[in-house]
């Protein structure tokens, strides 16, 4: 079996004491690799060498030289980027198509932030004051851990880690224990661009040890942080013990929201992305349904026809529309949900249940289901599956539909369709999210931010802004003239 170390320091290494676990390909359910199991003294290595790093060659280099550098380590993402896919695929089956897309599409995240770090200023501040010069540096926060999911690693990782470069900060990232092997393999391409070592470090393992421990170290300034509510609350509150900062970033239960003058061949397409593409497994999955009364038979009737012919199988295969659940504990998670949508009298239009037919090779595969006379209270329509499993709501007008859209704890996405550029605009400005899509869906960018409302999340990444999450503002005052004026009152 191939066998993956922890990158410390610019170097692949063995975990103390050699310990491994497995991770395994979705498609068959076999592992594939042995992952280093990093201890809590591995990761004191990590956090070492990148606080190590940051006051070193890293800490000293110009802004221009480490901008440079990025653009360097997107050139060399794009050269890989087709085997960067296949190991993702291998590891979290995730369909060949779409992870080649994204490996291309994530070099533009290091490209953007690249040039950005030299463009990073502060201000000179006309004070009050007389005889003083007042001004600001935006600074780097120092060590960012970078804990992500498995559902994107290499690109929900380059979200955080190039605004932080960009910034100057240094990084030690513990991927998912299901899909470790993309971010240790990418971990080269930064000894190849040039980097100095401790840059970027990985440590591998689970959340409760390997993730915890990074945490909890002293020398972490930020945690940037992707996965579930629960885990990015512990998280939240691990960090405010030592009043770390945070950003995470925590899933949704996001409405697409279709109005009778939409075009519905579209909006079926856009329900369809929003919820079996990548089956679901995505935060921004649309996972509820919103659809006019006016229309609601006639767009079931074209979604349940489109989705129900969706190919299922290898995700390494061109043809493949819905891949397999990524780990056995989410597929176990995603049919508990199927069981408890039925409990709640919600009515199954399609699927429900595991897939066994043709190019169904293990056991990790659920038929693309829908959902529908389902309520805005019910389970299946509050609670992240994140699976493809669909919850249909009927709406009579734009009012109920936004306060159906708004009743969730979540708050990252919504799509609404329409033709009407009036309501558009109106649904824009009242829904609770930090993204909406009009007339489309699931379209993400570097250049534009990206975050949570409500529970879904604090803080953004991508575009312009996302750099302040990886800096510190210092304020610096200088006397112009000395002063001898009376030391016991405030100057
Ligand atoms: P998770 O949130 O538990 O794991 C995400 C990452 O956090 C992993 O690297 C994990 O090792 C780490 N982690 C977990 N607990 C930690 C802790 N206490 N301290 C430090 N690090 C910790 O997600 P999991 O278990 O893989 O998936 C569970 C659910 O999370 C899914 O069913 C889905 O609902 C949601 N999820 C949301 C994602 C998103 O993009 N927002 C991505 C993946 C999962
Ligand atoms: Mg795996």
């Amino acid at each position: 079996m191939k066998r993956y170390g922890l990158y410390i320091d610019g170097a692949y290494v063995e975990a103390e004491g050699g310990r491994t676990f497995e991770t395994a390909n979705p498609y068959d359910g076999k592992a594939w690799a042995l992952i280093a199991h990093a201890t809590a003294g591995d990761v004191d290595r990590a956090v070492a060498a990148a606080k190590a790093a940051r006051r070193g060659e890293w800490g000293t280099m110009t802004a221009s030289a480490r901008g440079k550098l990025m653009v360097r380590l997107a050139e060399l993402i794009e050269e890989n980027a087709a085997s960067l896919a296949e190991t993702e695929v291998r590891d979290n089956g995730k369909l060949l198509a779409e992870m080649s897309a994204q490996t291309r599409y994530l070099a533009e995240w290091y490209r953007y932030y690249g040039g950005l770090a030299d463009k990073i200023e502060g201000t000179v501040i006309p004070t009050d004051k007389k005889s003083i010069f007042n001004f600001t540096r935006l600074e780097p926060l120092g060590v960012v851990a970078m804990i992500t999911p498995w559902n994107s690693p290499l690109l929900l990782l380059a979200w955080k880690l190039a605004p932080a470069l960009a910034a100057g900060n240094t990084a030690v990232i513990k991927p998912s224990e299901f899909t470790s092997a993309s971010t240790l393999e990418f971990m080269d391409l930064f000894g190849k661009a040039g980097f100095p070592k401790g840059v970027v470090n990985t440590v591998t393992g689970f959340g409760a040890d390997v993730g915890a421990a990074l945490v909890a170290h002293k020398d972490i300034a930020k945690i940037a942080f992707t996965g579930s509510d629960l885990s990015g609350q512990k998280i939240y509150e691990a960090a405010a013990r030592d009043l770390k900062h945070v950003s995470l970033e925590l899933g949704g239960k996001s409405p697409n929201i279709v109005f009778e003058d939409a075009d519905i061949e579209a909006a079926v397409m856009g329900a369809i992305s929003g919820i079996f593409a990548a089956s679901g497994q995505t935060c921004i999955a649309g996972s509820r349904l919103l659809l006019q009364r006016s229309i609601h038979d006639r767009f079931m009737k074209r979604l349940v026809e489109v989705a129900g012919a969706a190919r299922i199988g290898d995700p390494m295969s061109p043809d493949t529309n819905v891949g397999p659940v990524t780990t056995p504990p989410q597929y176990r998670k995603v049919l508990d949900y199927i069981e408890v949508a039925r409990n709640e009298g919600a009515t199954c239009v399609l699927g429900g249940k595991p897939y066994t037919g043709p190019g169904a090779n293990g056991t990790q595969f659920v038929e693309p289901t829908i959902f529908t006379d389902v309520r805005n209270d019910m389970r299946i329509a509050q609670e992240e599956v994140f699976g493809p499993v669909l919850a249909v709501i009927p709406f009579e007008d734009e009012e109920e539909a936004v306060q159906i859209a708004n009743d969730v704890d979540f708050g990252l996405a919504a799509g609404v369709w329409t033709s009407d550029i009036g309501r558009s605009i109106r649904m824009a400005e009242r829904l609770e999210v930090g993204t909406v899509w009009v007339n489309t869906y699931r379209a993400v960018s570097y250049t534009s931010p990206f975050g949570g409302y409500k529970r879904s999340g604090i803080g953004r990444e991508s575009g312009i802004d996302a750099v302040r999450e990886y800096l510190q503002l210092k304020s610096v005052w200088i006397a112009t003239e000395t002063s001898t004026s009376n030391p016991f009152v405030i100057r």
